[in-house]
């Protein structure tokens, strides 16, 4: 990518683009296989306590986090996703944030930071910064679980195949260019583990991975 006008265009178009998708967003989701593994393991994970999740969208997942948490504070840059997930899990015990995340500052600790299909899209020059924020997002013995996938088509790929810049577009055809940065689970896990962090990533049977765990004992992670 260019300068760092160029970045903060790129994720305006991005925020752009999920904005306008939000009403026919659950016609793009991928049906393929793996989902059903994340679904379990996020069960298994048990993310009690208070519950941050990151890019909430439509609210995917605010219902199966409820399920466990006291409560749930939901952030997301999209009016149209935020009123979504709204009309999907209701307000009781769920507090909408409306922020863009490149600029937001979390008001307190949480137990548990989760976010769905929001790594891939955190353009590799704030990929530090945004673990340096789940960080300051949890509190000391805090736990992190968040899933994803490395999904691109040969025709998203409209700057080759080693750029994360893609091409998606809404069901009428208007392109938008959006970050997807193709992570292989180890290599991911990797990267954490040198950070400071201790997540195990888990690849499933299909392009989904997940991962969980926490930072390592009596380290912060780099900032
Ligand atoms: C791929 S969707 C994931 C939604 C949901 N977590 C899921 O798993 O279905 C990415 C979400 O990130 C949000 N988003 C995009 N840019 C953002 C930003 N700068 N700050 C906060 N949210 C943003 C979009 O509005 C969209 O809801």
């Amino acid at each position: 990518m260019g300068g760092r006008d160029d970045l903060a265009g790129l994720l305006d178009e991005q925020a752009g683009f999920y904005r306008a998708v939000a009403a026919e967003y659950d016609d793009h989701a991928l049906a393929l296989p793996g989902g059903g593994e994340v679904v379990a393991a996020l069960e298994a994970f048990r993310p009690a306590g208070r519950v941050l999740e990151l890019a909430c969208g439509p609210g995917t997942w605010t219902g199966q986090l409820l399920r466990h948490a006291t409560d749930v504070t939901a952030v997301d840059a999209s009016a149209e996703m935020l009123g979504i997930a709204e009309g999907r899990v209701g307000r009781e015990r769920v507090r909408f944030v409306l922020a863009d995340l490149f600029e937001w500052r979390p008001d307190g600790r949480y137990d548990v930071v989760f976010f769905g299909f929001w790594l891939s899209h955190v353009p590799p020059e704030r990929f530090a910064a945004f673990w340096s924020l789940v960080a300051d997002c949890l509190r000391p013995d805090g736990r992190v679980f968040f899933a994803d996938d490395g999904y691109r088509t040969v025709e998203e790929l409209i700057e080759g195949e080693d750029s994360p810049v893609v091409q998606r577009r809404l069901t009428d055809g208007t392109a938008y260019r959006i970050v997807k940065v193709p992570y292989q689970p180890e290599d991911l896990e990797r990267r954490l583990d040198r950070m400071g962090w201790q997540i195990k990533v888990h690849a499933t049977a299909g392009p989904f991975y997940w991962g969980a765990g926490n930072h390592a004992p009596g380290e912060r992670p780099l900032r």
